[in-house]
C-alpha cells in the first residue's frame, strides 16, 4: 500500500476567490496546494472587459502570501454586449486565459451573464479564431425545467449545437453532475472537455438532505442521483484527457448558506487534492491521479506543465467544522469528516 503520493504539482481550473477581505483569506488555501487556477469572473460587480480584469488581477497578485508560488489565470465574464475585439486583445495582451458563459441567472452571480447564445456569436468567432477556449456554466434556466434536469436538457437545446457550430473552439463544459454530461464529453470530439469537482465525485443528491435540510451541501450544479456519481468517478479515474481538476470552490459566509434563501456553492479548497486523493485511492487509480490534477488540464489549454512536485501523506485527519475567514465563519467541504491524506508542506 502506498503512504507517500508525489506527483507534478497540480492547477485547479474553476476556482471562485471573490474580492477584497474574503479573496485575500481564502486565497492561501488554494496557493499552498496549487499552482495556477482558473478564476473565475463572478465577482461583484463582474469582471467584464480587459481594465476590470487587469485590476483585479493585480488585488490577487498583491494578495499572494510570501514565499507561496501561485499565478491566477484570468477569465472574462462574457454578456449581450461583450465586443469581440476586446476579448481578442485581453487574449494577446496575455490577461484573459479563457471566457466564461454563465447563462443569464443559472447561479451565483450570473445576473449579467448572456440571455441568448447568438448574442454572442461574433465573440465565440473570434474566439475559435485565436485558439481561446471557453468556459461553460452548462445549466438552461428555464425555471420550468427540473433542476436535476437542467444540465442534460443545455446539452440538449444549446450544447449540441454549439459543438457543431463552432468546431474548432476549446470548449469546456465546467463542474459536469450528470452521466449525459460525462457521455456527452467523452463521445465528444477533442476541441470538448469537461472539469469535475471534488464534491460531485464525493456525495448524491441524498447528501443535501440528510435527516434535515443540508445547505453545506447545496451547490449548483446541484449533485445528482448516484448512478451519475458513479459515472463521473469512471470518467475522472479513466486516464482520458478530456477530464481534469476543478475545484468550483465558491465560498459563502455560514449566514449566508444558512438562511431561508441559501447561497449555492461549497468552499472546497481548504482540503481540495486530499479530496481529489481520496477519491483516486477508492477507485484503485492513483496512477492515473496526476494526469487528471497536474497535466490534462495544461495540455488541453496549451499551456506548460509544472516543474515543481508536491507531495501528499497517509495520515487521517478531521477536517475542521468551521473555518475562520476574513473574520466570518464558512464551513468547508468534508467538514468534521475524516480524510486520509495529508498534503505535506516542505
Ligand atoms: C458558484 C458561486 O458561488 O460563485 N456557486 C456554485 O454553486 N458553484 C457559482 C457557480 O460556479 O455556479
Ligand atoms: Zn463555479
Amino acid at each position: 500500500m502506498t503512504d507517500i503520493i508525489t506527483i507534478r504539482r497540480p492547477d485547479d481550473w474553476h476556482l471562485h476567490l471573490r474580492d477584497g477581505d474574503m479573496m485575500r483569506s481564502v486565497l492561501p488555501f488554494t496557493a499552498r496546494q496549487f499552482a495556477r487556477a482558473i478564476v473565475m469572473p463572478n465577482v461583484s460587480p463582474p469582471v467584464t472587459d480587459v481594465q476590470k480584469t487587469i485590476a483585479y488581477r493585480e488585488r490577487i497578485l498583491d494578495a499572494v502570501p510570501e514565499g507561496m508560488d501561485f499565478t491566477p489565470l484570468m477569465t472574462c465574464y462574457l454578456t449581450d454586449t461583450t465586443d469581440p475585439d476586446d476579448v481578442a486583445r485581453g487574449h494577446a495582451e496575455g490577461v484573459f486565459t479563457a471566457a466564461k458563459l454563465y447563462p443569464a441567472h443559472a447561479t451565483t452571480g450570473s445576473a449579467h451573464g448572456v440571455t441568448d447564445i447568438s448574442a454572442i456569436y461574433p465573440v465565440l468567432e473570434k474566439m475559435q479564431a485565436i485558439a481561446m477556449p471557453l468556459l461553460i456554466h452548462g445549466e438552461v434556466t428555464d425555471s420550468h425545467v427540473d433542476i436535476f434536469d437542467r444540465e442534460s436538457v443545455f446539452i440538449e437545446r444549446t450544447l449540441s449545437k454549439l459543438v457543431c457550430d463552432f468546431p474548432a473552439l476549446k470548449i469546456v463544459f465546467e463542474h459536469i453532475t450528470t452521466r449525459n454530461a460525462a457521455d456527452f464529453v467523452m463521445t465528444g470530439p477533442d476541441t470538448l472537455a469537461a472539469t469535475i469537482t471534488p464534491q460531485h465525485l464525493h456525495i448524491n443528491r441524498n447528501a443535501i438532505f440528510a435527516g434535515g435540510i443540508r445547505p453545506h451541501m447545496y451547490c449548483l450544479p446541484i449533485a445528482k442521483r448516484e448512478e451519475h456519481r458513479l459515472r463521473l468517478r469512471e470518467v475522472a479515474v479513466s486516464g482520458s484527457p478530456k477530464f481534469f481538476l476543478g475545484t468550483d470552490s465558491a465560498p459563502h459566509t455560514v449566514g449566508a448558506k444558512e438562511s431561508a434563501c441559501g447561497c449555492a456553492g461549497i468552499f472546497g479548497a481548504p482540503y481540495a487534492i486530499e479530496s481529489y486523493a481520496a477519491v483516486f485511492e477508492e477507485e484503485n487509480a492513483l496512477d492515473r491521479f496526476q494526469a487528471f490534477a497536474s497535466e490534462n488540464g495544461p495540455r488541453f489549454y496549451g499551456l506548460p506543465l509544472n516543474e515543481a512536485t508536491i507531495t501528499l501523506r497517509r495520515q487521517s485527519h478531521r477536517v475542521e467544522e468551521i473555518l475562520e475567514v476574513a473574520g466570518e465563519k464558512i464551513v468547508p467541504f468534508h467538514a468534521g469528516e475524516a480524510i486520509g491524506w495529508r498534503l505535506i508542506l516542505e
